[in-house]
């Protein structure tokens, strides 16, 4: 007999599921154990144009991740995971053990909950700015290990994000292959299980993704506007598989610290991944770190519809 009722083994499997993952191409598999899951990364949807470097992957999998220990530790039961525990599967990202039983804390239990109502926001944000309590909250749970934040503040550093990402359109809009590559994952909801829906891709210059030839403000408005966001660029001390997963994990905690207090919030790594962007908002920002992504926080009126997933059949395996 198993380890894992069918009922635990569903919900394991449903709050990895609901992880934000690139393109939500959902790189995981789970392998279930004895007193352990096994997070697999999977190979078998590459983005080469937007991720050659599986930075993106690997920090999809760090955000399905912690929804893994949250799940485990709603269950009962402490969680102690090890990431890249056996250099003979270079695939397998962590193992997630059951250690003893464990009553959650009660953020633990906040955010486990939170995780079905968190949701991309790549529209505008349309509502007050967020307090300071609220803005301390999220800046506390974008600290972690080897993980850290550069809030972007001030005119000065907001035209650095306005200036880096009108480079990043101009270059991805004249590329061809990656505008193929994103196009094949912009599904109508239907069957798919991969993808982002084409109503959810939202503002393409900052925000939603870049994606073809939409109007785009001007300099001055796109300064104004992200000055008047609430943005963190998320950096790790290096730039190793490791730092790619934490810095996933971080970016979940965050996300679901955000959708617990009714803030929304939205991921952005498709101009990070143009590699002189990259270098110059570190240069420009003068960070410490390595960036990997900007998250934007802020309120909005809309509710975002949750984008398909892959089926317990493609996700959860036994050992
Ligand atoms: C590592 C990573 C990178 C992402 N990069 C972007 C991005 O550049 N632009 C964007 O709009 N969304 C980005 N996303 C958000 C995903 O597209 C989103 O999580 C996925 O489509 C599922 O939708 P959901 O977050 O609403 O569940 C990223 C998510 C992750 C985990």
């Amino acid at each position: 007999m198993s380890f894992w009722a069918p009922g635990e083994i569903r919900l394991m499997f449903q709050a990895v599921a609901q992880a934000p993952s690139v393109h939500n191409i959902q790189p995981w598999v789970l392998e279930l154990h004895e007193r352990s899951v096994l997070l697999f990364e999977r190979w078998d949807h590459a983005i080469p144009r937007h991720d050659p470097k599986g930075r993106d992957r690997l920090m999809s999998c760090g955000a399905a991740l912690t929804n893994l220990e949250l799940a485990m530790r709603h269950l009962g039961w402490e969680s102690c995971t090890a990431l890249f525990p056996d250099r003979a599967y270079p695939d397998l990202v962590a193992s997630v053990s059951a250690v003893r039983p464990y009553i959650p804390t009660s953020t633990e239990r906040d955010l486990y909950l939170a995780i079905p109502y968190r949701r991309s926001q790549r529209f505008r944000f349309d509502g007050d700015p967020l307090s300071e309590d609220e803005i301390r909250a999220v800046r506390h749970a974008l600290v972690g290990e080897r993980v850290s934040y550069h809030r972007v503040t001030g005119h000065e550093e907001a035209e650095a994000v306005a200036t880096v990402s009108e480079h990043a359109a101009e270059v991805l809009r004249h590329d061809h292959r990656y505008l193929h590559e994103l196009q094949a994952l912009t599904v109508d909801r239907g069957k798919a299980r991969l993808g982002i829906p084409a109503d959810r891709i939202g503002h393409g210059l900052f925000g939603g993704l870049v994606h073809s030839g939409d109007p785009v403000p001007d300099h001055e408005t796109l300064t104004a506007l992200i000055a008047k966001e609430c943005v963190f660029v998320v950096e790790t001390v290096d730039d190793t598989k490791w730092d790619h997963v934490l810095a996933g994990q971080v970016i979940q905690r965050a996300w679901l610290t955000a959708t617990d207090l009714g803030i929304a919030a939205s991921l952005i790594t498709q101009s990070l991944q143009v590699p002189e962007v990259r270098t110059g908002l570190s240069e420009r920002l003068q960070l410490p770190g390595f960036p990997h992504a900007l998250m934007r926080f802020g309120r909005s009126t809309r509710v975002p519809k949750p984008s398909p997933r892959r089926p317990f059949a493609d996700v959860v395996r036994e050992s």
